[in-house]
């Protein structure tokens, strides 16, 4: 099937290079002239496990291309996909312009029949805005083509976006257009295999699904996060309490991993906009906005360990940092807890001495040259001169490391871990002051 895709951020890279995967015909679309170029031969802009042997294969195979040329584009797919960005705005409302710009681009030149498919992350009644955008602009031409709107929300996790792809748990699909369906069905065929992963609904719904997923996702981590502060406090292990109630199929043991805070590039933003979308219909969301304060604090408290460890002076400080992106296997540092942390290390006079397994360019990137900031080539690295270490990443390599070592190269024998990728009290045996979250006997006694 043709199939175009417009924006080749992450949703529409990955979106446009499955589908030419298994043999539909690609042509993805942006602005950006060099990106596009880059594409083309093969670069791929973001650090995504998988995706680049994929890309250069299908473009050899011809069936995924790159193009700027607008006409071409909406020329080329019965089917067009809208993945754009939605960045946030002030209050946390998404910005719709980009998307509703594509919806303009395809009514000015479309004509013969298109499914309009929203890849992005709406709110709630947009493919009502992008169909008004759309039948302005063929009214404004004059023209009467027949075109749907389709919702279509993703559900790819960062760092594992291929698999999530390829197996699917499932694919949402909001319309009442029997035409659309039929195209989507062909079009998904080759991912629904073994049983039918499909699932229909009403537009609304479909764009509502999406919220509702990583709101939940967001809630079952600000809960296991709460209930590690109150282990803290009570001088409970909260890996043990987690434990014991993953073992209830009810619960189950996903993402219910206590750390220093969600990042990435849905949760904040997602919790954020269903907010505001609830404040839209007269409507208080609290136990989203209850999830959105968790995680701020929860994102503090790496900061509150260390300042209380050093009895609140920490001008002149130098602190290891390992991982620096939201989670392991992205480059990703939008929301990341690092940052957080980093920031509040600044402004009270330290210094940072960070390494991550891929981060360190986009973090650099952000930063820019500054003398309390120094991205190092190896764990090891991080650790000279260091006065403690601080863990914001679950990166595998950070798992199992040599504690001796650690021990040795600070200055004090201090860690710090987001990620609870230690056991306390072995942490203990090797002699280290040793803080994680909610692992009562590690934290308890420094209270
Ligand atoms: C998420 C959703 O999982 C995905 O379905 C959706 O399409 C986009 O948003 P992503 O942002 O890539 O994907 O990352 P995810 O793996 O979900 O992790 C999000 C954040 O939650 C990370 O900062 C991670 O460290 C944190 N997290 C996750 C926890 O703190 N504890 C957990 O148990 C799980």
């Amino acid at each position: 099937m043709k199939v175009t895709v417009f924006g080749t951020g992450y949703v529409g890279l990955v979106t446009g290079t499955c589908l030419a995967d298994v043999g539909h015909d690609v042509l993805c679309v942006d602005v950006d002239q060099k990106k596009v170029d880059n594409l083309k031969n093969g670069i791929i802009p973001i650090f995504e496990p998988g995706l680049e042997p994929i890309v250069k294969q299908a473009v050899q195979n011809g069936l995924l291309n790159f193009t700027t040329n607008m006409d071409e584009a909406v020329d080329h797919g019965e089917l067009q996909f809208i993945a754009v960005g939605t960045p946030s705005g002030e209050d946390g409302s998404a910005d719709l312009q980009y998307v509703v710009a594509v919806a303009k681009t395809i009514g000015q030149r479309m004509n013969g029949y298109k499914a309009v498919v929203n890849k992005s992350t709406v709110p709630i009644g947009t493919a009502e805005k992008v169909s008004e955008a759309l039948l302005g602009e063929l009214n404004a031409r004059g023209v009467d083509v027949p075109f749907d709107v389709v919702s279509n929300p993703e559900f790819l996790k960062e760092g594992a976006a291929i698999n999530d792809f390829m197996k699917p748990d499932r694919i949402v699909v909001g319309t009442n257009s029997e035409r659309a369906e039929k195209l989507l069905r062909e079009l998904y065929a080759p991912f629904n295999r073994s049983h039918d992963r499909m699932i229909f609904m009403d537009v609304r719904s479909a764009e509502l699904t999406k919220y509702a997923a990583n709101a939940m996702l967001a809630t079952k981590i600000s809960f296991i996060n709460e209930m590690a502060n109150l282990a803290e406090k009570l001088g409970a292990d909260i890996e043990q309490v987690r434990n014991g109630i993953g073992a209830d199929p009810r619960i189950g043991y996903q993402f219910i991993y206590p750390g220093c805070g969600y990042g990435g590039s849905c949760f904040p933003k997602d919790v954020k906009a269903i907010i505001n979308i609830a404040k839209n219909v007269d409507y208080q969301a609290s136990l989203m906005e209850a999830v959105d304060r968790v995680n701020h604090i929860q994102k503090s408290k790496l900061y509150t360990y260390v300042t209380k460890h050093f009895g609140g002076n920490l001008k002149g400080k130098t602190f290891a940092l390992w991982g620096l992106a939201f989670k392991p296997n992205t480059d990703d540092m939008r929301e990341a807890p690092s940052r957080v942390l980093i920031e509040a290390l600044w402004a009270a006079g330290a210094k940072v001495q960070a390494y991550d397994p891929v981060a360190m360019d986009e973090t650099q990137h952000i930063y820019g040259l500054r003398e309390d900031l120094k991205l190092v080539g190896t764990k090891e690295a991080a650790l000279e001169k260091a006065d403690a270490l601080i863990i914001c990443t679950e990166w595998k390599t950070f798992r199992a490391p040599n504690f001796e070592l650690i021990k040795s190269t600070l200055l004090n024998p201090v860690v710090f871990d987001g990620r609870n990728l230690y056991e306390p009290e072995r942490m203990l045996e090797y002699g280290f002051d040793y803080y994680a979250v909610g692992r009562g006997k590690s934290v308890t006694q420094y209270q």
